[in-house]
């Protein structure tokens, strides 16, 4: 198959990218560089760096024959999106909507987005959240996510593009940067291997569900399948506070430091945890990476790229 992944020189969508190579897919990965790291996409797989928004994509996914689109372009960060929502719109919104719109004249059968578990309901009313929860975004970053969601529901509707929408929970794992929405493990682990203090935003004892890179990346090889439709939580369905992991990290990385505290921040919501029962049920994903290897791999390969670092 044909594959466009935007975004694909990024964090999740370089795993992703990886996944399809693996499965015989052929990938395009469209992405601006902005948060991405060229080095991440590997030499099988094309890049064309380009902006999402650009009028031009239409064209591009027409070229390469693409047959899927898998969307994963975004700014990523809850706080930059209170910030400046604006801009936060322009590139979730609006460029979410040139995908759909580029694909719907290129002839594209299918888009996968990227969505998010941990923002778009807001503070959960129960635990897990089903995909049926009532949808109340505290940051302008969960109504983007939603708002782009809607929009590739209506294409569906409309136009008959296939949609697939993954909402994932707070994915860490190795690539991961330090600015992101959910970046707390890899922010941790990078002060902590450089000996210095990590800094907890509000008590520490907010909530979160996370799940490992590596079976995201599988989750999306699944979405490719005939029957996938609809809305997928991509999550672990377990809970952890954020004091709990730091405890493993220090633990894993052999090291006492301890945190500093600063105000929470505005936008975060205190407990977030959603049920993958559907894709399990129907695509027969599972998260299979336990918490302590999916942390022991991250922090191995933070150490492999801190120290090319210092060679290099
Ligand atoms: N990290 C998480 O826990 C998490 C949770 C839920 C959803 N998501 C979603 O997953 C996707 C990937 O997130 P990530 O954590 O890998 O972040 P990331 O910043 O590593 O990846 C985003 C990629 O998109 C590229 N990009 C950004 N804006 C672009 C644009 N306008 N045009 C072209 N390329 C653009 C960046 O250069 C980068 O390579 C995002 O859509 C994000 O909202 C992430």
């Amino acid at each position: 198959m044909n594959i466009a992944v935007t975004g694909g020189a990024g964090f999740i969508g370089s795993h992703v990218v990886e996944a399809y190579l693996r499965a015989g897919h052929e990938v395009l990965v469209i992405d601006d560089l902005s948060t991405g790291c060229r080095d991440y996409v590997p030499p099988e797989a094309r890049l064309v760096v380009m902006d999402v928004n650009d009028p031009e994509l239409s064209e591009l996914l027409a070229e390469y024959h693409i047959e899927v689109v898998n969307h994963h372009a975004a700014q990523v960060s809850v706080s930059v999106s209170v910030e400046q929502p604006l801009w936060d719109a322009q590139r979730n919104v609006l460029g979410s909507l040139n995908v759909y719109e580029a694909a719907r004249r290129a002839g594209v059968r299918r888009v996968i987005l990227a969505s998010s578990g941990g923002t778009v309901y807001g503070e959960q009313q129960h635990f897990p959240a089903f995909e049926s929860h009532p949808l109340q975004p505290l940051s302008p970053y969960g109504v983007a996510k939603l708002a782009a969601e809607q929009y590739l529901l209506c294409y569906s509707r409309l136009y008959g593009l296939e949609a697939v929408i993954l909402r994932y929970t707070n994915v860490y794992g190795p690539r991961q940067g330090t600015h992101g929405e959910a970046g707390v493990v890899a922010i941790f682990t990078g002060r902590l291997l450089q000996g210095e203090q990590p800094v907890i935003y509000g008590d520490g004892e907010q909530r979160r569900d996370f799940v490992y890179v590596g079976d995201i990346a599988e989750a999306n090889v699944l979405a490719l399948l005939p029957h996938a439709h609809g809305i997928y939580h991509c999550s672990s369905g377990q809970e952890l506070t954020v004091n709990a992991l730091l405890e493993l990290l220090q633990q894993l990385i052999g090291t006492a430091i301890s945190p500093r505290f600063a105000p929470r921040r505005p936008g975060e919501v205190r407990r977030s945890v959603c049920s993958y029962a559907r894709i399990a049920r129907e695509l027969g994903w599972q998260p299979r990476t336990p918490l302590p290897e999916g942390l022991a791999r991250t922090v191995a390969a933070f150490r492999r790229q801190m120290g090319n670092a210092l060679v290099s």
